[in-house]
């Protein structure tokens, strides 16, 4: 299935290059980063337990999985009514309605500049409206997806929560946003301020932990040596896979980038 979120480090592309590195055979499927849920969409385990410390992530999956029949006259009826005073007043209002509430998520991501997600200090969505017009995409298979996570637990709240659930036989997907220890990259910097250096040591000691149960992992992070060294010796295999990243306004940072699989 097809990702329905766009969002900020999606990995699509990880699927799509190395679709190899995914086991087949699962006990039960554990995302504690799950976001767009790229590689969520692409296993479609049987049974799985996904979770996102952002609310709207949760909202989204949960409305779905609620009523895809709602949801989808939701987002045709989002479609028909487009415009940029729409997209305002929706932004502005929050419904009560659990399955509006998802609709209305999906809806600004889709239309939303850019497609970037982002809160102001209130966390309120605060993104302005963008240049794209399509709200529901030819792809969208609301009644699978309703289907799939009818499979599965959705959990709102820190990795923890769903790390220490995974035993033997299952499988964890990590993608956490990339810290590393020492940075003068200011697109990691960013993302410090979301997700610390003592939340990527608590991350590895939790993976150690679920590995040490029987689970196997696979992490995705930022290939710098003071990540690599929270996973040497531990009984993981460490390798570098490549990404071709447009994200960057400059054409001069356009290109080739490098990611960590941390695999056990
Ligand atoms: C790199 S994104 C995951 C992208 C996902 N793999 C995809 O394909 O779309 C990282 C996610 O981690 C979530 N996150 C950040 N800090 C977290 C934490 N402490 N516990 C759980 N989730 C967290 C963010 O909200 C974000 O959705």
């Amino acid at each position: 299935m097809i990702p329905f979120l766009k969002w900020p480090g999606g990995k699509r592309w990880l699927v799509q290059k190395y679709p190899k590195i995914f086991p087949r055979q699962i006990k039960r499927y554990f995302e504690p980063f799950v976001g767009g849920g790229a590689v969520y969409f692409h296993l479609e385990p049987r049974r799985a337990l996904i979770g996102d410390i952002n609310t709207d992530v949760i909202i989204f999956y949960r409305g779905i999985q609620k009523s895809h029949n709602r949801f989808g006259e939701l987002m045709n009826e989002h479609q028909k009514r487009h415009s940029g005073e729409y997209y305002y007043k929706i932004r502005a209002t929050i419904p009560d309605d659990e399955v509006e509430k998802a609709a209305r998520v999906l809806y600004l991501n889709r239309v939303c500049f850019n497609g970037i997600y982002r809160v102001n200090r209130r966390g309120e969505f605060n993104v302005p409206v963008g240049t794209k017009t399509r709200v529901v995409l030819p792809t969208d298979d609301f009644p699978a997806a309703s289907r799939l996570l009818g499979k599965a637990e959705i959990v709102q709240g820190g990795f923890s929560t769903v790390i220490r659930n995974a035993g033997d036989g299952d499988f964890v997907f990590s993608d956490p946003p990339y810290t590393v220890r020492h940075n003068n990259n200011g697109f990691i910097k960013y993302n410090e301020i979301l997700f610390s250096w003592l939340d990527q040591v608590s991350l590895a000691d939790e993976l150690i932990g679920a590995k040490e149960r029987g689970a196997r992992i696979l992490c995705t992070n930022a290939n710098h040596a003071s990540v690599r060294e929270l996973y040497e010796g531990k009984g993981f295999k460490l390798s570098v896979v490549s990404r071709y990243s447009s994200i960057s306004a400059s054409a001069a940072k356009r290109g080739y980038y490098e990611e960590l699989l941390i695999q056990g």
